[in-house]
């Protein structure tokens, strides 16, 4: 998620841009830059890397003075983290510069349409494509907010952008679709932005603007049309937050905050994967289908939450692909001597990117010849660029370190990778791949579903302040749940928390049942064969030795009901996407527990971001 502010007032552009973008720097980002417009000239300066080497670059050749630009902290989605991918970027006239937060679904599409006309791209951006025709718009006569109205209708996917004219002065043009842009509205200046944290030192008085918009800033007027030209009513607001909550939107932790974009960075991830013969698309993928159609045995190596998934991934790899698929702690991978070899395809997880045990891992498969595939939310980090191939989540920055829209998307991204195994393997038409992937498509509206009943799991959180120890059950992939449901609790609320597997509850841990002891229970969708009768069957056994169930199922599993003692009703999915669903719940009562014992959530004892040290 790029961080994005415009200005165009009295006081010196550049200036104000910069501590915009320095107010955005919580959100994470590889590079960053400027673009201003001075007597009739465009001059863009940018920098891959943290502000402090754009502000070295500005220190070393600085912009000329002015009254109206755009700055941009980039989170790399399409191309690396380097000078010319950063943004802005300009059309080929050099005349108009524009920055994007978002995904320009078709921009492959228009692209070549641009490099056919003999446009010369410069960076491997989907933005640049927008550039393009902007510049190409305006060269035909068009006004820059006319042409911003009629590039928008040529994109698909979700974006925010943000235009200057070179020969346009005082004004600045943005549109959004799907992603955020607000207007700060100031005394003879205005503002356009990402996140009110990079203006509200300056107004807090805003402007909130809706789905396919476009608007116009000047310093003293505010105009906003939707994509086929009609007048927009503006709807004025104050913003009362802080500028620690504005950097959390809102929220008063990262954790939460992210929790709550899980629907988001879900449909982002999966957005542009289907070309539109419905095959899916991994552009990354950079591994040849006879080398796929060679794989006998693959390998799923990660760490904490990012082994979580894989073991997630493992059920529907092995369904959809019948393919062998091994799922290893990275620490523990290359030190067991294992089997690995030029058919064995190794898919490393990692959120970051950078973590030590998976990269050794990697490193270890790579030495035994074997394809790399990584599954990653970081672009152009170390395990990505380590491996032969990459399928990018595009979670955003998760900042909290306990991990919640990096695992959901990694799952996503797995059983996309899964199902073009399948594809590319002929064990799946193409029609199966689009109907499982338009089932995937439906999960980020049931994710809201789950997230719009959240008080329920708010008030149970709130009355285990003084539990000592909580269990976690499930069948499937339910049994992955539990361990991750546990995992999120015993990082940042410092309890004994032990998920298993629901069947080995006979086998020594129904022992520790007492009375009174929470157990969270993942109950399979109805209909599964018995897999859904079993659970139930170990929640009555716990039930009848004093536990206090909490119980996840499918809304109308009146069986499930009868033995909750507090039921936590779940979307109807299908069974190998309920993960996506029933975790939600698990993440958001380790948030509410942890915060109701004035813990730091976002920032939990002895743990990082990023473990970068084996
Ligand atoms: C998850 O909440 C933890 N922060 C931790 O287990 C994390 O998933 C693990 O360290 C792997 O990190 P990675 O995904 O960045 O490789």
């Amino acid at each position: 998620m790029c961080g994005i502010i415009g200005y165009v007032g009295p006081r010196p552009a550049v200036q104000i841009i910069m501590d915009g973008l320095r107010r955005m720097e919580y959100r994470g980002y590889d590079s960053a830059g400027v673009a201003v417009v001075s007597q009739g000239q465009l001059v863009v300066s940018k920098k891959a890397g943290k502000l402090t080497n754009l502000a070295a670059e500005l220190g070393a050749h600085p912009l000329p003075d002015s009254h109206q630009g755009v700055g941009h902290t980039r989170w790399a989605t399409h191309g690396g983290p380097t000078d010319v991918n950063a943004h802005p970027h300009c059309s080929a006239d050099g005349r108009v510069a524009v920055v994007h937060n978002g995904i320009i679904e078709n921009f492959t599409v228009l692209r070549r349409d641009l490099e056919a006309d003999g446009v010369v791209f410069q960076s491997q951006t989907d933005s640049e494509t927008v550039a393009h025709l902007l510049g190409r718009a305006l060269a035909s006569g068009l006004d820059l907010m006319t042409a911003m109205r009629q590039v928008c209708q040529l994109l698909e996917g979700a974006f925010t952008l943000v235009a200057v004219d070179a020969q346009a002065p005082g004004r600045i043009v943005a549109a959004r679709r799907d992603s955020p842009l607000v207007v700060g509205v100031g005394q003879g200046e205005n503002f356009l932005a990402s996140d009110v944290a990079s203006f509200i030192e300056h107004t807090r008085d805003a402007i909130e603007l809706g789905q396919d918009q476009v608007v116009e800033i000047t310093p003293d007027q505010v105009r906003v049309l939707t994509f086929d030209g009609r007048e927009a009513p503006t709807k004025p607001y104050r913003i009362d937050w802080d500028l620690s909550a504005a950097e959390k939107a809102g929220y008063d932790w990262f954790m939460r905050k992210e929790i709550y974009e899980q629907p988001q960075a879900a449909a982002d991830t999966l957005l542009g994967r289907i070309d539109p013969d419905g095959r899916l698309r991994l552009d990354e993928m950079r591994i040849d289908r006879a080398r796929l159609r060679s794989v006998d045995k693959i390998v799923i190596v990660a760490c904490g939450t990012a082994y979580h998934a894989g073991l997630i991934a493992k059920y529907a790899i092995e369904h959809w692909t019948r393919i062998p698929c091994e799922v290893e702690i990275a620490s523990e991978f290359r030190y067991r001597d294992p089997i690995v070899n030029p058919s064995t395809l190794v898919v490393t997880i990692s959120q970051s990117g950078e973590t030590a045990d998976t990269l050794m891992a990697i490193r270890h498969a790579r030495e035994q010849h074997a394809p790399v595939v990584a599954i990653c939310n970081t672009n152009g980090a170390t395990i990505p660029r380590e491996s032969d191939a990459v399928i990018y989540t595009h979670a955003g920055p998760e900042i909290g370190v306990a991990s919640t829209k990096g695992f959901t998307t990694q799952i996503i991204a797995c059983y996309l990778l899964g199902l073009y195994l399948a594809q590319e393997r002929g064990l799946k038409f193409g029609d199966e791949v689009a109907e499982l992937v338009r089932q995937l498509a439906e999960v980020p509206d049931q994710m809201r579903r789950v997230l719009a009943g959240l008080d329920q799991v708010a008030e149970l959180a709130r009355g285990q302040a003084d539990t000592r120890s909580v269990l976690f059950i499930g069948r499937h992939v339910g049994y992955p749940v539990a361990l991750e449901g546990a995992l999120k609790l015993k990082e940042i609320s410092y309890l004994h928390a032990e998920g298993f597997a629901a069947g080995e509850l006979k086998h020594g841990p129904i022992a520790l049942v007492e009375p009174g002891l929470p157990i969270f229970a993942v109950v399979p969708p109805q209909g599964r064969d018995s897999l859904h009768d079993k659970v139930i069957s170990n929640v009555q056994e716990v039930r009848a030795r004093g536990a206090w169930t909490i119980v996840l199922a499918e809304e109308g599993d009146l069986e499930a009901g009868r033995w909750a003692d507090c039921l936590i009703e779940l979307p109807v999915v299908p069974t190998l996407f309920q993960p996506l669903v029933a975790i939600i719940p698990l993440q958001f009562f380790a948030c509410e527990l942890a915060a109701s014992k004035g813990y730091d959530v976002d920032q939990p004892r002895n743990l990082a971001k990023s473990v970068t040290v084996e």
